[in-house]
């Protein structure tokens, strides 16, 4: 097990800088998700840590060792990728033990780690079957069992369950966690999807173009975005941004005049317009209002309201009503006002 310290670690190709300057500080023992829309540098900078991809500048530690430029098979980690490549002729078995039988590890001491990675992988009735007769998800743990033999002190995931239908993601997302639980090592994981970020994490790296946008839990980002590019990006359904405008010292917002919020005097003093992002987690639906339903989505226990203001905006608000109004009905909303975020509209900055 290890920590693992990023120091202003940049990654160019050819004169092409796609990570800029990176500083990020991941504790021994702590599940890491690096999220972002897809291009955004995820997979550059797990690369970097894993030396599959060369560092242009800056450096690199898992624990006190500088891994800067070291091989990676030196690194003492290991990568599981979205595209688990199997051998087809060998068994699972095999599968699993083929990187300790490369490094010429002795047979018994081989037969002993694919075991217990078998155990904890819940894999040991397959263990001499070939991977064509395994299911997606099965053939996923395989692929992470191969990882598992080589103890690695930090697992480097890179969309591992991109390739896997919903329902299989779901579960193997709880596979995941209660391997770390058991492991406890050190996890980087990358993905595009902020549900898989804000159910696995214990801290999240939002990055976008090659650089970090914010660092913390899951509900620090939900709760406290410092910028407008977190905020919509986490969070489902996605937040709601309307504008606001300052007169004196009251904010009134256009489209949504059933809403009233307060604001401090110090933001009133500097700003004259606001963007406020709403979650339609935060919002009611009240009777009367200019806002139309355009159409409603019951889940079950929720429901997503979509409604359209009078100049086109789009809001969606969160319902957990049983009756739901009906598509081309008149409503309004209301917000949880502590719960509002400001954002500087120019800078995309939160205002506090
Ligand atoms: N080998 C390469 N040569 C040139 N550009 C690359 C190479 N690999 C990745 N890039 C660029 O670096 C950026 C980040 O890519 P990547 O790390 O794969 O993003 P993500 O994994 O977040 O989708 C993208 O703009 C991509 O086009
Ligand atoms: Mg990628």
């Amino acid at each position: 097990m290890a920590s693992l310290n990023i120091s202003n670690a940049t990654k160019k190709y050819d004169d092409l800088e796609v990570i800029h300057g990176i500083d990020l500080e991941i504790q021994d023992g702590e599940f890491c998700v690096f999220v972002g829309p897809s291009g955004c540098g995820k997979s550059t900078l797990l690369r970097m840590i894993s030396g599959l991809e060369e560092v242009t500048s800056g450096q690199i530690h898992i624990g006190e060792r500088d891994v800067t430029t070291m091989h990676p098979a030196d690194r003492g980690i290991a990568m599981v990728f979205q595209s688990y490549a199997l051998y087809p002729h060998m068994t699972v078995r095999e599968n699993m033990g083929f990187g300790l039988k490369m490094s010429k590890v002795p047979t018994n001491e081989i037969d002993k780690k694919v075991n217990e990675a078998a155990e904890i992988l819940h894999l040991e009735e397959y263990l001499d079957r070939k991977p064509k007769t395994l299911s997606g998800g099965q053939r996923q743990r395989v692929a992470i069992g191969r990882s598992i033999v080589r103890g690695p002190e930090v697992f480097l995931f890179d969309e591992p369950l991109s390739n896997l239908d919903a329902e299989l993601r779901v579960e193997m997302r709880v596979e995941i966690s209660r391997l770390h639980r058991e492991l406890g090592t050190t996890i980087i994981y990358v993905t595009h999807d902020q549900v898989e970020a804000m159910t696995l994490a214990d801290k999240i790296v939002v990055l976008k173009d090659g650089l970090i946008q914010q660092v913390g839990t899951p509900l620090s980002l939900y709760d406290d975005p410092e910028n407008v590019f977190v905020a919509g990006f986490i969070g489902s359904p996605t937040i709601n941004f309307v504008r606001g405008d300052i007169n004196g010292s009251k904010l009134s917002i256009p489209n949504l005049k059933t809403i009233k919020l307060e604001i401090d005097q110090s933001i009133a003093s500097s700003h004259s317009e606001l963007l406020i992002g709403l979650r339609p987690q935060h919002l009611t639906l009240v009777e009367s209002g200019d806002l139309e339903v355009e159409f409603t989505e019951a889940l079950g226990d929720i429901s997503y309201v979509y409604l359209k203001t009078l100049n086109g905006e789009r809001i969606v608000v969160e319902s957990r009503e049983e009756k739901l109004p009906s598509t081309g009905a008149l409503v309004g909303i209301k917000a949880k006002a502590s719960k509002a975020l400001f954002f500087d509209p120019k800078t995309e900055l939160r205002v506090k």
